[in-house]
């Protein structure tokens, strides 16, 4: 089983499999939790490699028929300025590994779409979709009910890179990332978006995330890497790890 350290939530799997059964455990935990106080539970998904046997999962005869999908909203923390037909879209990941394989309401599924002109326009219609299905007044920010993160091994989150001037923003909801390389462009919920969440899992597994791991659970860069300033100020951040990262 895994075990939670003292200060730092971390939770310590020991490999792959065993994260993503614990991890689906607490999505499922806290998706009942929320559906049974406020009706509707609002996640925001995480691209990359490492969630796909959390999604994957969750699909499975052990858990499909135990979340209450048609209550659940799903959201992306980013998107790659690509096709969703292209293997390195976050949207299609998800849907081959979980949209496709249960019945969730197409209404529940808000994805950032990268047809429009360009990220900033999609960026504009992201924030848009936000504003509406959080039913915000101006100036208000979407209080996210889970967001999973991944951890790039250069300690970004998202598509929130070291050094980029999107980490600085404090008045978008979501932001184009283009730059010479930043291959492909990108489309990003910012970091105050984060950091109102309620909960935060971040999903670290691996040989390769050991140094960054180390390298932020030291304080490196004197906390001015992005993973390093996922900080909500109510919410909680729990983190997924294995014995190999
Ligand atoms: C993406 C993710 C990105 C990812 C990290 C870790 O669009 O790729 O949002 O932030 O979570 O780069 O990626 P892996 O899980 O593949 O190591």
């Amino acid at each position: 089983m895994s075990k939670e350290t003292s200060k730092l939530r971390l939770r310590l799997a020991k490999n792959y499999e065993e994260l993503c059964q614990d991890v689906v455990r607490n999505i499922l935990a806290l998706s009942e939790k929320i559906i049974a106080l406020r009706g509707r539970f609002a996640i925001a998904l995480s691209g990359g490699s490492t969630p796909k046997g959390i999604y994957a999962l969750m699909a499975s005869p052990d858990y499909r028929n135990r979340f209450q999908w048609e209550k659940i909203h799903f959201f992306w923390g980013d998107e790659r300025w690509v096709s969703p037909e292209d293997v390195k879209s976050n949207y299609r990941m998800v849907a081959e590994a979980l949209l496709t394989r249960v019945d969730i309401p197409p209404g529940n599924i808000h994805p950032i779409r990268t047809d429009h002109e360009n990220p900033e326009i999609s960026a504009a219609f992201y924030e848009k979709e936000l504003v509406s299905s959080f039913n915000l007044k101006n100036g208000e920010w979407p209080h996210f009910d889970l967001i999973l993160l991944g951890l790039g091994n250069d300690g970004h989150v998202a598509s929130l890179f070291p050094g980029s001037p999107e980490l600085l923003l404090t008045n978008r909801l979501a932001v184009p990332v283009v730059g010479e390389k930043i291959e492909p462009s990108r489309v990003t919920v910012t970091l105050p978006l984060i950091n109102q969440a309620e909960f935060i899992f971040l999903l670290i597994s691996g040989r390769e995330k050991a140094e960054i791991l180390k390298a932020v659970l030291e304080g490196a860069g004197n906390n001015s890497l992005p993973v390093q300033k996922v900080n909500p100020q109510d919410g909680e951040v729990l983190w997924f790890t294995d014995q190999s990262a």
